[in-house]
């Protein structure tokens, strides 16, 4: 049996934020904002439900990878209705509930609100924040110093409006209390929700031990309601994480326009110039440079690889010391070998170039082997795609491709050829040969401008 489980509230619509995806799928940084509620979940309870409702199917699909046990509240009646439909599946003796729109909340403020809950014996512990303007929030009322009731704002006094304690929707409940509470809780109108703060007033009125911490960090309370919330989570999630690389030896140049998603992982002496987002399962070696307007998505860079200005990555490797760019586009299945060059303008997708090879301008690499140390002229195209299927080019070591030739493929070069600038090759070139697919030049003698000029009258 579990000592604490976790409870994540998750089936409302979330109308403020106009959306037709339910609030906590909304992204920040690569994850789903219900995910960061789960992570720091887990890292204070045993066990983690959450509860969905609107678009049932497609939050649990989302929230699937951080929990994989779901109930479902029928029509969204509120917060104390949500935490009711899961309640007979809960067997710890303490319950910690918090909504799936707190994405800043902190794991270890999560544990320290256990610790106090334990410490003091409590039957009910919230967490509050003392915020600048509590407009939105319920509030929390206290009397003589003990906290009596929560109030909705939209049932608040004016003289409850002003009080600047509010609720963060983060609750430490014994479960045996919750089974008595809930199902006595009352219908509030005029939309019939269900309160879960009520339980606090219950529980007051009832003789339990009800108890408040406030959390230190007040932004952590932050529930996110609207696009603008959104924003402010994005840019908190954002300073946390390059606090954290910056923390590690990596030097971020503006640290207030890199985003770097949460399970990237940098090595020490990297450097990040401004404008740039590492995203997804990326991670990135020692000695590092990534320039400028650059977006790297699910790559591995290895020690000391360079990604110059403008440069899209996604879904590739990257070995020691190679330079990409600037304004290179590597889409996925791409591995560069150690101190491979893609220049300016070229494009590789699905192909391996071995170490020390060259593509410094203007290419289209697509489902090709190259070997070692070979030069791709500027130009150069792998046709490998026929209109109906794609077809594979394989080059060997030491190749030398002049500029502006086709390889048609399938087709394959083998080791030290040469291949004429210009050249349309349909055939497999045997190793050490040179290859020249040119229509032989004319000229045409006294026929330059001087020639045409005469002709025109100018
Ligand atoms: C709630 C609290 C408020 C607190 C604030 C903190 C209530 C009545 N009010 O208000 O005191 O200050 O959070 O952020 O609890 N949900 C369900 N089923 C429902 C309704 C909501 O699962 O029927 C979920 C939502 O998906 C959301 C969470 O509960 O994740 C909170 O709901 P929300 O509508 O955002 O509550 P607030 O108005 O912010
Ligand atoms: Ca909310």
């Amino acid at each position: 049996m579990e000592r604490i489980e976790g409870v994540v509230l998750a089936a409302g619509e979330g109308r403020r934020m106009r959306s037709r995806r339910p609030k906590v799928l909304h992204e920040i940084l690569g994850l789903p904002m219900g995910a960061y509620v789960l992570r720091a979940m887990r890292e204070a309870v045993d066990r983690v439900w959450v509860v969905t409702g609107y678009r049932c199917e497609e939050v649990e699909e989302g929230l699937r990878q951080w929990c994989s046990s779901f109930v479902r509240q029928g029509a969204p009646k509120g917060t104390g209705d949500a935490l009711r439909t899961v309640v007979s599946s809960l067997t710890a003796p303490l319950i910690l509930v918090a909504p799936g729109d707190v994405p800043l909340i902190r794991g270890s403020t999560l544990r320290g609100l256990v610790e106090h809950h334990l410490r003091e014996g409590m039957d009910v512990t919230v967490l509050t924040a003392f915020v600048k303007d509590p407009e939105g929030y319920g509030r929390v009322v206290r009397d003589g110093g003990a906290v009596v009731a929560i109030v909705e704002d939209r049932e608040a006094s004016l003289a409850e409006k002003a009080l600047q304690e509010v609720n963060t929707g983060v609750y430490l409940f014994s479960l045996s209390l919750l089974v008595k509470a809930l199902p006595l809780l009352s219908p509030h109108p005029p939309k019939g929700e269900y309160y879960l703060p009520d339980v606090v007033s219950w529980a007051v009125k009832g003789g339990y031990k009800v108890g408040a911490v406030q959390v230190k960090d007040p932004l952590e309370g932050m529930g996110v309601n609207t696009r603008r919330e959104l924003a402010k989570a994005w840019g908190v999630l954002r300073d946390r994480k390059n606090e954290a690389l910056m923390e590690g030896g990596v030097t971020i140049v503006d640290p207030c326009s890199t985003y770097v998603d949460v399970e990237v992982e940098v090595g020490q002496d990297t450097v990040i110039a401004p404008w740039v987002q590492i995203q997804g399962k990326s991670r990135l070696e020692e000695d590092c440079l990534i320039c400028s307007h650059v977006r790297i998505r699910d790559s591995h860079l290895g020690k000391g690889a360079r990604v110059l200005e403008a440069s899209y990555m996604e879904g590739v490797t990257l070995g020691e010391g190679v330079r990409v760019g600037p304004m290179a586009h590597l889409r996925p299945g791409t591995v560069l070998g150690a101190e491979v060059k893609v220049g300016n303008f070229v494009e590789v997708k699905g192909s391996q170039l071995g170490a020390g090879t060259k593509a410094s301008h203007l290419a289209y690499i697509g489902d090709a082997t190259i070997g070692r140390g070979v030069n791709v002229g500027a130009g150069t195209i792998t046709c490998n795609y026929d209109g109906f299927r794609k077809h594979p080019t394989i080059i060997g070591d030491g190749v030398f491709i002049g500029s502006d030739t086709q390889l048609v493929a399938p087709v394959r070069v083998g080791d030290h050829a040469l291949i004429g600038a210009g050249s349309t090759i349909t055939k497999d070139v045997p190793e050490n040969a040179l290859a020249l697919s040119r229509t032989p030049q004319k000229i045409f003698a006294g026929k330059g401008m001087l020639y045409l000029r005469k002709r025109r009258g100018r």
